[in-house]
């Protein structure tokens, strides 16, 4: 709970609400993962605003819009969209992010590479100056996974596997996820160019090609918008 009595959950409800102007109606619009976005899904459902189709980042996003009777249509359908609102783990001042604390962030990076504009809705506990005080998620092909904790290692990063219910978790992808702790990311684009090329990476957490064009950030103060574009 924040100093107006704000709790973490009312703030997302909060910057949900804002990303609704947005939208583009008659447009299909890209919808991201999490529980931020699941407020968004929700609030658009109630909005009335009527959409072309979305286009989802995951399995979970699909099922619950499909469940309010919003359309949903694949990527291979669409060949751009104007606009895609995801939440974030962490968003610095550049709007570069990382993404991934709910494992679909090799889905959220295609289809945001997809979209004129990425819309960031996020709590201002998301707001980082240094990206990394997250564990970083890694999506990985398995065999590759121990040699990719090497090499995390060799940075100065200890990387572990994500785990579900006794087992490792597994992708919309079919893939795993490493959660890489003690790194400080203080340059983004350069470090996302190089682990995106390790061979075994599926796709780093770090969104900076893809970074946010709009974060609405929920604070005690009401919602503020930074544009970094
Ligand atoms: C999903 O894989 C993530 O990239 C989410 O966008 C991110 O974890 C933010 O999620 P919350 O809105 O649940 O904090």
């Amino acid at each position: 709970m924040n100093q107006t009595g704000q709790t973490q959950d009312e703030l997302k409800t909060l910057v949900a609400q804002a990303a609704l102007s947005y939208v583009v109606p008659g447009e299909y619009l890209g919808v991201g993962t999490g529980s931020t976005v699941n407020k968004f899904i929700d609030a658009l459902a109630a909005s009335g605003i009527a959409i072309k189709a979305a286009v989802s980042s995951s399995v979970a996003s699909t099922q619950r819009m499909q469940s309010l009777g919003l359309p949903v249509v694949e990527l291979t359908q669409v060949e751009r969209m104007a606009v895609y609102i995801d939440g974030a783990d962490e968003i610095d001042g550049h709007g570069f992010m990382v993404k991934g604390g709910g494992a679909a962030l090799t889905r959220e990076k295609i289809v945001a590479a997809q979209a004129d504009r990425f819309v960031c809705i996020a709590d201002a506990s998301k707001r980082v100056e240094v990206l990394g005080s997250f564990p970083l998620p890694v999506e990985v092909i398995p065999m590759a996974a121990p040699q990719l904790v090497r090499q995390f290692k060799a940075l100065g990063g200890q990387a572990g596997l994500r785990m579900a219910h006794g087992k490792p978790l597994v992708t919309d992808n079919g893939q795993h996820v490493l959660d890489v702790v003690g790194l400080r990311i203080t340059d983004p684009l350069g470090f996302e160019n190089a682990v995106s090329q390790w061979p075994g990476v599926v796709t780093v957490g770090v969104f900076a090609h893809q970074k946010a064009n709009v974060c609405l950030l929920g604070t005690s103060q009401g919602v503020q918008t930074t544009v970094y574009d």
